[in-house]
């Protein structure tokens, strides 16, 4: 089901009361659309997606969540002219320039989630210093997946869960669900429980596919960059209504 931006109560701080979500995901969509409406290139619309990115981070604090995955740069995202992704990947090394010390201060420990060798040295260096510099923070862990696939983290997994078998470190039939997952990229996390898309798409796009099992969806029409606290807290208030099941019986 869609939520349009009117659907959702905007506030200006968190719910009171209500128990926030432990992992929040974000596909953030819409830049191109965002710029092109404005008859500007779609560079202009992932800058002011930088913006948006900044105030979520804030708006997650805010609300104590503790864990934020934002899907910056899919796989399938190197498919695009390479004036496109050659901004994009300036645009996330200057974010970093710039906002990797007030991260810190805020207590934001950074992880990269994703194929980062596909990426210039230099931006690679950049990513290894954020989670180097931030690694002691716990306020919120922030997760950033760049050249991320899902179907590409779990064949990876596959591969680690064959290799041990075959070193005779694995018993593949001790390979159960938890097992498993100690080889996917996200081992040691809570799975996300919020995933908010914007843009109007309804869809994942590769993101978070095993890890997104019971998580509850939010498609937002907002535009990325025209995202704030008010449609995050407004999904925050969305997410406290839903009843969860996991499959069992309902309450
Ligand atoms: C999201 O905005 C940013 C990335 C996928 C990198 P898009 O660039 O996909 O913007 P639209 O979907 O074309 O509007
Ligand atoms: C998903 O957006 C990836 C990110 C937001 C980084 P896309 O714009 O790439 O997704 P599709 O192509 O519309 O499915
Ligand atoms: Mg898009």
């Amino acid at each position: 089901m869609a939520f349009g931006k009117q659907d959702l109560q905007p506030l200006a701080s968190a719910p009171v009361g209500a128990q926030p979500p432990q992992h929040v995901a974000v596909i953030m969509d819409g830049n191109g659309r965002w710029a092109a409406a404005r008859g500007l290139p779609r560079v202009a619309g992932h800058r002011a997606g930088t913006q948006a990115v900044r105030r979520t981070i804030e708006a997650a604090i805010e609300a104590g969540v503790g864990w934020l995955t934002l899907y910056a740069f899919s796989s399938e995202n190197w498919r695009r002219p390479a004036e496109e992704v050659m901004e994009l990947t300036g645009l996330l090394r200057h974010f970093i320039r710039q906002e990797l010390a007030e991260l810190s201060r805020e207590g934001v420990r950074v992880r990269v989630l994703g194929d980062r060798a596909r990426f210039e040295p230099d931006t690679r260096a950049e990513l290894d210093r954020a989670e180097r510099t931030t690694l002691g923070n716990t306020r919120l862990n922030l997760n950033i997946a760049l050249s991320y696939g899902a179907r590409d983290e779990i064949a990876a997994a596959a591969r680690a869960a064959a290799q041990a078998a075959l070193d005779g470190t694995l018993d593949p039939a001790a390979l159960t669900v938890e097992r498993f997952e100690r080889f996917l990229s996200t081992a040691g996390m809570p799975d996300p429980d919020l995933m908010i898309r914007t843009s109007g798409e309804h869809r994942l796009s590769n993101f978070l596919l095993w890890q997104s099992a019971y998580a509850e969806l939010i498609f937002l029409d907002v535009l990325w960059p025209d995202f704030g606290p008010a449609e995050f807290n407004g999904a925050l208030v969305e997410f406290a209504r839903r009843e969860r099941r996991f499959g069992a019986r309902p309450a």
